[in-house]
């Protein structure tokens, strides 16, 4: 399927990975819809950016609406993630707000936006990327994400239900779904996980770079498979490998 000519929509497009998400998709040739709650998405070069929080239903049908006024909509990237430290024996109350601020933005935002989306993917066939993270594939992952950040880490788990289930209920309307499960990439979350918001020169020296990620992308893309996770390592080479079987593809 060309890109040429469609509209894609990428979640938290302000920076990161999103941002190079949505400046790929433009250079591919797609109208695209980048929103963020940061306004800084309103200066990535050749995408329309809009400032908008995917935790609102109302900001989604807002950007849902715009797009669908740019022309057909074949791609949603469900980038836009957020993460706090959380210990299991921190205050409740700092649990309770922590798990509505993360599981709002990585799940129900995931699951409204996707909702809004669904029926413009269904007209025409199109992708659903959802941004997922390296230890959901524990088959291959040498660790798991820090322990303090638990919440994080389980949005991501559950984020796995969305991938499995939509890949195969959508395969009957060619829309493809899969998930992005990459290890350590230079972005400001991954330096937010340090005080001085540097990497440590060993992480530096190896770590990916989000416009590689998004070459990844448009290889998922382009191969036409659904309902996988596919991983990105440090230190190995970014591909899509050779597809597993059935029972490996979400956890592999
Ligand atoms: N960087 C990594 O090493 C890494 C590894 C695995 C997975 N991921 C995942 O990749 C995705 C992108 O991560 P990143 O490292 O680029 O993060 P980042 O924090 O650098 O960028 C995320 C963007 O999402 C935006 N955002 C957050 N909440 C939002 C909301 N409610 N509505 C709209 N926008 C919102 C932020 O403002 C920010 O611009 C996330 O889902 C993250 O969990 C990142």
């Amino acid at each position: 399927m060309s890109l040429s000519g469609k509209v894609a929509i990428v979640s938290g497009a302000a920076q990161g990975l999103g941002r190079a998400f949505a400046i790929r998709l433009a250079e591919e040739g797609c109208a695209v819809l980048g929103f963020d709650v940061k306004k800084e998405v309103l200066d990535v070069p050749g995408v329309t950016g809009m400032v908008a929080d995917v935790s609102k239903r109302e900001d989604v049908e807002s950007v849902v609406s715009k797009a669908s006024g740019m022309g057909g909509i074949a791609v949603l990237v469900n980038n836009a993630g957020t993460w706090r430290k959380t210990p299991v024996d921190s205050p409740w109350q700092q649990a309770i707000d922590d798990w509505d601020f993360i599981m709002d933005t990585n799940l129900k935002g995931v699951m409204m936006l996707s909702r809004a989306v669904v029926p413009f993917l269904q007209k025409d066939g199109g992708h659903i990327i959802n941004l997922s993270t390296y230890y959901v594939l524990p088959a291959k992952s040498d660790g798991t994400n820090q322990p303090d950040t638990d919440l994080y880490n389980a949005s991501k788990w559950a984020l796995n239900g969305f991938t499995d289930a939509w890949a195969e209920y959508l395969e009957k309307d060619n829309v493809k779904v899969n998930g992005m499960c990459m290890g350590a990439t230079d972005t400001p979350m991954l330096r937010g996980l340090f005080p001085t918001k540097q990497l440590p020169a060993e992480m530096a020296s190896v770590v990916m770079k989000a416009e590689d990620i998004a070459g990844q992308m448009m290889d998922i893309i382009a191969s036409g498979r659904t309902g996988e996770n596919f991983g990105a390592w440090v230190g190995e080479e970014i591909t899509i490998g050779v597809q597993p079987p059935l029972y490996k593809r979400i956890t592999g």
